[in-house]
């Protein structure tokens, strides 16, 4: 599967086939992680990856009681330390969180996995249940495994909506 293949069969699963996740395949998904690039490549971020059943129980309550998300075998927190706004005025933490989920979740497809990326947690309850220490922001979470039943990808803009060429 080439990187566009992976980008076009991805899509947003929220009910989970009860199948462990091979370790070999958690590997690859924690390295695509690693080899993302950063801000001045600075390297701050932690790649988290939850497993433990308890742990994934309680994460329901830290992400506004998504009961699905139990479903999940294993669920992804990308966090980092660090408080640089880059000149463009973002923050390379946030990005540096957002490119690394990204590549994660496409080697998930790779794999022949699915993800579904939370906006809905609570930073602070995800940082105790995982002990993330206090100089560490919360960016990123997401479920990860193997659907429990084919789905697909929500619509999308036409490009005639969202892509430009030179001038808006
Ligand atoms: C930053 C971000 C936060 C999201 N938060 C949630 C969430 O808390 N709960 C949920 O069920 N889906 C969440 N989603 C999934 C989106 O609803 C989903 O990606 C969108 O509907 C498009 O569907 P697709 O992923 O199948 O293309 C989130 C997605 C992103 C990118």
């Amino acid at each position: 599967m080439n990187v566009i293949e992976a980008i076009e069969k991805r899509y947003s699963v929220r009910n989970y086939a009860d199948k462990e996740i091979e370790p070999e395949k958690i590997d690859k998904i924690m390295e695509a992680g690693r080899l993302a690039p950063t801000a001045s490549n600075q390297q701050l971020c932690k790649h988290i990856i939850v497993t433990d059943k308890e742990l994934i129980h309680r994460m329901v309550s830290a992400c506004e009681n998504q009961k699905w998300i139990e479903t999940a075998p294993a669920i992804l927190v990308e966090c980092a330390s660090g408080d640089r706004t880059m000149i463009c005025g973002q923050s390379a933490r946030s990005m540096d969180c957002a490119i690394a989920m990204s590549f994660m979740t496409l080697e998930a497809v790779e794999l022949g996995l699915q993800s579904c990326w939370l906006g809905w947690f609570s930073p602070d309850k995800v940082r105790a249940l995982l002990n993330i220490p206090d100089d560490y922001v919360v960016v990123a979470v997401s479920t990860i495994g193997y659907p429990a039943k084919e789905g697909y990808r929500s619509s999308k803009k036409s490009s005639e909506e969202v892509i430009v060429y030179n001038k808006m």
